[in-house]
């Protein structure tokens, strides 16, 4: 009997314990880390800020989104391993970033004057070339969800470069990417791979001398106070994979995982209606901030940049398949 009520007295406490642990469990919400590079400021800033909200309104609090910008929580080439490992659970790395994982395919983004603008660039992103390629990912643990535009490409340095041979012998930062490498090897330039956070310092102390960035890239890490010169070559597309952990993903419970699908719909479509603007103003703002000025190209300018550049895809015809690459083209109606 005695030892009866001893036995009652430790298991009442721990059956009211877990009574009382049990709802606030169940309330906890899931939590999704979700890391990128650039300011709040940007398409891409307001896209993951559009996309919590709506995860949170859709799931109604059961999914709580934590978005960490600017790098905070992690650099350029650590989020994909954090992500790998599940110590993050969303990124939004540019295309030019996922070479070093293995991925190549989306190098091919990369090729100069290959998309002459956003609607061909959809026309893969929303189609079956562009679900191929976030498909590549998931022998990696990784799941691709969207595509979200940034822009294309301004040509910045201290000096000119209103011809593609004002390039040669500069040190010009790029992205994690072979293909981009080779666009500034054809320029005659010498290309410094380098973390998005690190540029700003670059330019300031000159350990490099240039960079291609779109123009609300540039505007919104301030590079024009460090850069004098900007040509609007508009030469490349700059974008985004949304990405994130599969496991993780796969994970959620599925009323869940599809209102973070429809969250990630109309964010989606939120972030593609704001890019090109913003690119415009940002380079309008670029040119009226007194630090920097900003050259257009005239049609034959371009042109002669498009030349020059056009060796740069014979030279990662071993990397990016060239059946990939008339795919693309074939799809976009371009030559
Ligand atoms: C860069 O590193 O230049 C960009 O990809 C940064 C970004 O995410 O837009």
């Amino acid at each position: 009997m005695k030892k009866l009520a001893t036995a009652l007295r430790f298991a009442l406490p721990l059956a009211l314990g877990i009574l009382a642990v049990g709802p606030a469990l169940a309330a906890d919400p899931i939590v999704i880390k979700l890391s990128h590079v650039v300011s709040v400021d940007t398409s891409k800033g307001r896209g993951a800020e559009q996309f919590k909200k709506l995860a949170e309104e859709r799931t109604k609090g059961r999914v709580q989104v934590l978005v960490y910008p600017n790098s905070q929580l992690y650099k350029d080439k650590e989020e994909l391993e954090a992500l790998q490992l599940g110590s993050v659970h969303m990124l939004i790395p540019s295309l030019s970033k996922f070479g070093p994982l293995g991925v190549k395919e989306f190098e091919v983004f990369d090729l100069p004057f290959l998309f002459p603008g956003f609607a061909e660039v959809h026309k893969i992103t929303d189609g079956p070339l562009g679900r191929q390629m976030l498909d590549k990912l998931e022998p990696r643990g990784i799941k691709g969800l969207a595509f979200w535009d940034n822009g294309f490409k301004v040509m910045s340095a201290n000096k000119p470069l209103t011809l593609s041979s004002d390039a040669k012998g500069l040190k010009l930062r790029i992205q994690s990417s072979k293909v981009l490498e080779a666009q500034m090897r054809t320029l005659g330039a010498l290309p410094q791979t380098m973390a998005f956070s690190e540029v700003y310092q670059a330019l300031q102390t000159g350990v490099i001398d240039g960079t291609e960035q779109t123009p609300t890239q540039s505007y919104s890490q301030r590079f024009h106070e460090v850069q004098k010169h900007y040509t609007a070559t508009n030469h490349g597309y700059l974008g985004y994979a949304v990405v994130v952990n599969k496991k993780f993903w796969d994970g959620l419970p599925p009323d869940v995982r599809s209102a973070l699908d429809s969250a990630m719909r109309d964010a989606t479509v939120f972030v593609n209606q704001l890019t090109e603007k913003e690119n415009e103003d940002d380079l309008k703002r670029i040119a009226a901030s007194g630090k920097a000025s900003v050259t257009q190209l005239t049609a034959q300018q371009r042109d002669a940049w498009r030349q020059a550049l056009l060796p740069t895809y014979g030279q990662v015809e071993s990397r990016l398949p060239k059946t990939l690459v008339e795919a693309i083209r074939k799809e976009i109606g371009g030559k």
